[in-house]
C-alpha cells in the first residue's frame, strides 16, 4: 500500500489515516488548553513512550498506579489522534497530561495563547531513523519501508509520518520565548536517567526526594518498562502491529544506527544533515 493509501495530508505533513479523522484533527484544532498542562512533543521515535511512564511517575511522586493501570495512550494520550475525544479530557483535573507529535507550526491557537509547560524530546536522527525503519516494517498503518535507500531518501526528504525530522526539531527550538519548554535527549535519558528524572521533576516544579527519583528511574529503565504490558503496546492486535517482526520496546540504546546503515548512507545523512542544519546553533549531544 502505497502513501496514497494509508495516510492524510494534514497541514503538509503525512499523518496515518487511521487513527487521524477530519473529526480528530479538528477536535486538536479546538482543544483548550489550561496553563498548567502539561505536553510531551516528540518527533516519532524519539523516546514518546518513555516520557509517557516518566511524567506520570513524576507527577504522581512515584506512585505507579496510573502507569500500571492506564495504557500510555490513555494516561498521556495524543491529542490529534481519534481517541482524544472520547476520553473526556476536559473533565481531567489539572495538571494534565498529553503528548503530540506536531510540529511547532502545527500547533492550535490556544496553544499559543495559553502557552502550556512543553518536554520536547529529541533524539540522533540517525537512530530515529533505524528506529523508524523496524517500525514501519511492522505497523500495518504505515507504508512499508521498502529498500533501506528508499525510506532513507523519504525520511530525509520529509515524506514520512509527521514529515521532516528536521523540520520539526528547528521549529521547536525556535519557540515564543515565553513559550516554557523543556528540551531533553535521548541519548541523555541513557546516559543518566536519574539526573534527568530530576531536571525534569524540577522544570515541572515537583519537589522529589532521592529515594523516589531512584525509584522512578529504576521502573523506567528499557528492560524494566519493557514488562509493562500496559506500556509496551503488546495488547494491539497483530494485525495493526506485528511485535514478531519488531518489538514497539525494541533495543532501546544510543547509536544503533552504526549496524543500520552503510558507510555510503551515513554520508549522504550526514551532507543532507549538514546543509539542513547549518543555522542551528543548538548544541545536540550527538554532533
Ligand atoms: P528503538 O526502536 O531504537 O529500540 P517512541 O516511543 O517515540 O515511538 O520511540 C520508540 C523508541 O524508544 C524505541 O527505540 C524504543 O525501544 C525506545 N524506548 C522506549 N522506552 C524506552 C526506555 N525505557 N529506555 C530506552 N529506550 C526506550
Amino acid at each position: 500500500m502505497t502513501e496514497a493509501d494509508l495516510y492524510t495530508i494534514y497541514k503538509e505533513v503525512y499523518v496515518p489515516s487511521v487513527v487521524h479523522t477530519a473529526e480528530s484533527l479538528k477536535y486538536y484544532e479546538e482543544f483548550t488548553f489550561r496553563p498548567d498542562d502539561i505536553l510531551i512533543v516528540t518527533y516519532p521515535k524519539s523516546g514518546t513512550t518513555w516520557m509517557q511512564e516518566i511524567i506520570p511517575l513524576i507527577m504522581s511522586g512515584g506512585d505507579p498506579a496510573s502507569v500500571e493501570t492506564l495504557h500510555n495512550w490513555d494516561r498521556v494520550p495524543f491529542l490529534e489522534e481519534t481517541r482524544a475525544s472520547i476520553l473526556n479530557l476536559e473533565q481531567r483535573p489539572s495538571p494534565r497530561m498529553f503528548t503530540t507529535h506536531f510540529h511547532y507550526n502545527m500547533m492550535p491557537r490556544s496553544f499559543s495563547e495559553v502557552k502550556p509547560k512543553v518536554i520536547y524530546v529529541m533524539r540522533n536522527p540517525k537512530d530515529v531513523f533505524t528506529s523508524s525503519f523496524h517500525y514501519y516494517g511492522m505497523a500495518s498503518f504505515l507504508v512499508n519501508p521498502g529498500p533501506q535507500i528508499e525510506f532513507l531518501r523519504k525520511f530525509l526528504d520529509g515524506k514520512v509520518i509527521f514529515g521532516s525530522w528536521f523540520d520539526h526539531v528547528k521549529g521547536w527550538l525556535n519557540v515564543d520565548e515565553k513559550q516554557p519548554i523543556f528540551y531533553i535527549s535521548y541519548e541523555e535519558m541513557t546516559t543518566d536517567l536519574k539526573d534527568a528524572v530530576t531536571r525534569i521533576a524540577h522544570f515541572l516544579e515537583k519537589s522529589l526526594e532521592a529515594e523516589v527519583v531512584e525509584k522512578i528511574a529504576d521502573r523506567c529503565l528499557f528492560k524494566n518498562m519493557k514488562q509493562n504490558d500496559k506500556s509496551n503496546y503488546s495488547v494491539v492486535p497483530r494485525e495493526f502491529m506485528d511485535q514478531k517482526k519488531s518489538q514497539f520496546l525494541r533495543k532501546g540504546i544510543a547509536g544503533d544506527w552504526k549496524n543500520q546503515l552503510t558507510p555510503e548512507e551515513v554520508d549522504y545523512f550526514d551532507a543532507v544533515y549538514k546543509e539542513k542544519m547549518k543555522d542551528v546553533k543548538y548544541k545536540f549531544v550527538w554532533d
